[in-house]
């Protein structure tokens, strides 16, 4: 049994592929069939006068999505898809499918979401995941080779991690508990015993949102430095940034093709990137027409009106206080404001990245934990981080499914994550 992708090594040669039928076609003598095994497309040609009966009468039962066995010689075709074709000696099905629910039409986009279980065989699909894939594989290269050790944080949690606003709870043993929303404040203890740590998993929040940029269940990567101040924290994440879209240029190139991307609007992303303070953000955005007011938070619209006129990712930092969650820093240089960051795309795709040096001071910690409303006790064992060898540290999270859309040029993240979970959606 021969996989597809190894084809080129095996010219001349007779080969068994096993696989599902993209699509058939045949003109009385000749016939075709384009097989898909997970590794690669393969044409198969049958000549009537060459194959026993029985294969050739298979053919003629084929739907897509069976699962065929080919068995033929290999032979160099550059006009076939994927660039080799088998000269077919016998055919073989092996399970018949029934009519197929995706057809090579338009669709709507929730019926493709309804077989979503199906829809990961399309070719943009499987581009689309490939990517995800490599771009996961470069963010564990980027944190091995420099030495950091990855920490796996809990996904129930009593301590909720950033605001009390999209919990998702449950009941834990006549207990409280909630899926966790990030694994910093973990990986922040973790620090002390390993210096530079990372997480990278599953989080959740009850985003009640339909936009592009949300989904209830997203990955995200979150390393935490010991040491690291705000600034250093900002030149981990260009080069984290950069080193990404790099690998995902270097290794994904059929992909993005088969995506469409324009990669020239990757090409270009290198450290450093462009840095504005919020407060000259707000200033920036008013005397363009913005509503916004200093003190609050920057919404999509705003996000989206700085990346106008810019193309590479850029840092918004120094956010006030009010409008971050209760572990920033505040700011020595303006206590109004925290020692944090936001790393915004280009194109359209929001917030990749929130970041922030931690605060360190027990009583300022305290104090914001119980500003925000948040229960003390549950952070009675965050606060010991500060009472025994406080140390100044920073990290950031950044949200692969919006990375990954972003690098890919896809519109909505939903279609860069196998199973989205979406506000109405908890099927398939
Ligand atoms: O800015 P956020 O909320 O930061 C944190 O969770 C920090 N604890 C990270 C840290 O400092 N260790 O989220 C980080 C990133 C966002 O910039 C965004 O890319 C992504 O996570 N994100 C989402 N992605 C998809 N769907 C959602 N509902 C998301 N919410 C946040
Ligand atoms: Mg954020």
């Amino acid at each position: 049994m021969a996989e597809i992708r190894d084809l080129s090594k095996h010219v001349g040669e007779s080969v068994t592929v096993r696989g599902w039928v993209e699509s058939t076609r045949g003109h009385g003598k000749v016939a075709f069939v384009v097989v898909r095994d997970g590794t690669g497309i393969v044409q198969g040609v049958l000549v009537k006068s060459a194959v026993d009966e029985s294969s050739w009468a298979a053919h003629g039962t084929l739907t897509p999505e069976s699962l065929v066995a080919v068995t033929g010689r290999v032979k160099a075709e550059a006009r076939a898809p994927g660039g080799y074709e088998v000269e077919l000696s016998s055919l073989e099905l092996l399970a018949l499918a029934e009519p197929y629910p995706i057809q090579p039409k338009e669709h709507g986009v929730d019926f493709l979401l309804d077989n979503r279980h199906l829809w990961l065989r399309s070719s943009q699909q499987r581009a689309g995941l490939r990517v995800r894939a490599e771009v996961e594989q470069s963010i564990h290269d980027f944190f091995y080779q420099r030495d950091f050790v990855r920490i796996d944080s809990p996904i129930l949690t009593g301590s909720i991690g950033e605001h009390a606003g999209t919990l998702f709870e449950t009941d834990y043993f006549g207990e409280r508990a909630f899926l966790a929303q990030t694994g910093q404040l973990y990986i922040e203890a973790a620090c002390p015993a390993f210096r530079r740590v990372y997480c990278f998993g599953p989080t959740f929040r009850a985003e009640k949102s339909k936009t592009r940029r949300h989904l209830t269940e997203f990955w995200m990567v979150e390393p935490e430095v010991a040491f690291n101040d705000s600034a250093a924290n900002m030149r981990l994440q260009e080069d984290f940034v950069s080193y990404i879209v790099e690998r995902a240029l270097e290794r994904c190139r059929e992909e993005l093709k088969v995506l469409e991307r324009d990669t020239s609007k990757l090409e270009h992303v290198k450290p450093p990137f462009p840095r504005i303070s919020y407060t000259d953000a707000v200033t920036e955005l008013q005397a363009g027409g913005s509503e916004v007011k200093w003190g609050e938070d920057l919404g999509a619209p705003d996000e989206l009106k700085l990346m106008e006129t810019r193309d590479l990712p850029l840092f918004v930092h120094d956010y006030p206080k009010a409008a971050k969650a209760f572990y920033m820093k505040e700011n020595p240089a303006d206590p109004r404001t925290v020692l944090c960051d936001d790393l915004l795309a280009p194109e359209g795709y929001g917030e990749l990245i929130g970041g922030s040096q931690r605060e360190d001071d027990l009583d300022r910690l305290k104090s914001r934990i119980e500003a925000e409303g948040l229960p003390l006790d549950a952070y009675a064992w965050y606060l010991d981080l500060r009472r025994y060898g406080t140390f100044p540290h920073a990290g950031f999270g950044l949200g692969l499914e919006r990375t990954v859309a972003w690098i890919t040029g896809k519109h909505h993240i939903r279609e860069l994550i196998p199973f989205p979970r979406l506000m109405n959606r908890l099927y398939p």
